[in-house]
């Protein structure tokens, strides 16, 4: 065998080497890779190993270049190889592109406070800075603190007006944040300033003005020398503060068990229009309020000779309808996201 032998087995590797990476290149499974895997490098078939094999036809000075030209080739298709599988299997694990990339991108959702939290975080700081502080009960509560710890014998009509849901074991859902009033009393001795907001639950309709799940604030007040001026007083302040200062404030006497005298506090507004004329608002109904009967103080074993009290509670949805002239409570609890966003604040 002679120079030319060699030569031509150096041009059939080049020519296998340029057959191979383009086989390579277009196999689209791995099946279909390892099917070139074996037609080039195969030990018993494979075309390089062919040539390989016929380096023995050659004299001893012709086989070196061969054999370096035959490895170059096969070290080359193999890290195509390697290459080519990785992509393959890189393409099976990510998912697949499904969106049209051309579209312009999403915009991020920014969230907002719903209306009756921003409702209920105003009315906290402004008791704030009249020198209440924030209290806290739970929401699954007992009878005793639902209702007989608030001068409220279950078979009082009253326990009826609030009749709400029982749990298994027992305990029921509070229909009102008035029990926390007790807890604080239990654990405090007065003075005591209290802002307690949360949840509350009545087996009430579903309509326009009410919803079996909603939320009340409760504030409490005990100390010495309190009367129902001071009661007067602090909700005029608030009433003005969330308001506005033409705000008017009407206390009608009402009853709640625990509080004695008892009152329900309606709100006018009192609006200028754009061409200055004075708007009314008809008087709406935000709360019910009295002082603390003597009663509720006297089983919680402060002297009611020498402390007095005032309450009150509050629904901020009903404040936050008001606020926004939303026509209907319902609104609120529906989650509808065109209507929740017109209340976002950045
Ligand atoms: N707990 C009463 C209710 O839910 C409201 C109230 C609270 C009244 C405090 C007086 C004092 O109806």
């Amino acid at each position: 065998m002679g120079a030319q032998q060699s030569g031509s087995l150096i041009d059939d590797l080049s020519a296998l080497e340029i057959e191979g990476l383009g086989a390579v290149e277009s196999a689209g499974t791995p099946e279909a890779l390892e099917a070139v895997r074996v037609a080039f490098l195969g030990r018993k078939d494979g075309k390089v190993s062919g040539i390989l094999r016929r380096l023995g036809e050659l004299s001893a000075e012709e086989r070196p270049p061969v054999g370096a030209a035959a490895n170059r080739v096969r070290d080359r298709l193999q890290s195509a190889l390697d290459a080519r599988e990785q992509a393959l299997r890189g393409d099976a694990e990510a998912p697949p592109i499904l969106d049209d990339l051309t579209l312009p991108a999403r915009h991020r959702w920014i969230g907002g406070r719903h209306p009756i939290t921003q409702a209920i975080d105003e009315i906290v700081s402004i008791f704030r800075s009249l020198g209440f502080t924030l209290a806290r009960g739970p929401e699954a509560e007992t009878e005793w603190y639902n209702f007989e710890a608030l001068n409220t014998p279950l078979d009082h009509p009253a326990a009826d007006a609030q009749d709400t849901f029982y749990l298994k074991d027992g305990h029921l859902l509070r229909s009102h944040t008035s029990p926390v009033q007790v807890r604080v009393l239990e654990r405090h001795a007065p003075p005591v300033r209290i802002l307690a907001p949360g949840m509350v639950y009545r087996r009430d309709s579903y309509d326009a003005t009410h919803t079996p799940a909603f939320a009340q604030i409760e504030g409490l007040a005990v100390d010495e020398g309190l009367s129902f001026v001071d009661l007067k007083a602090t909700l005029g302040e608030f009433a003005r503060r969330y308001w506005g200062p033409g705000t008017r404030v009407r206390f009608r006497p009402s009853f709640f068990p625990f509080t004695e005298p008892s009152a329900e506090v309606d709100v006018k507004r009192v609006l200028r229009n754009p061409k200055g004329d004075t708007v009314e608002t008809p008087w709406i109904e935000i709360m019910g309020a009295g002082m603390v009967d003597p009663a509720v103080l006297e089983a919680l074993k402060i002297d009611s000779e020498r402390y007095t009290g005032f309450a009150f509670g509050m629904g901020p949805g009903r404040i936050a309808l008001l606020r926004h002239g939303v026509p209907d409570l319902r609104l609120f609890y529906e989650n509808d996201v065109r209507f929740l966003s017109q209340f976002a604040r950045p």
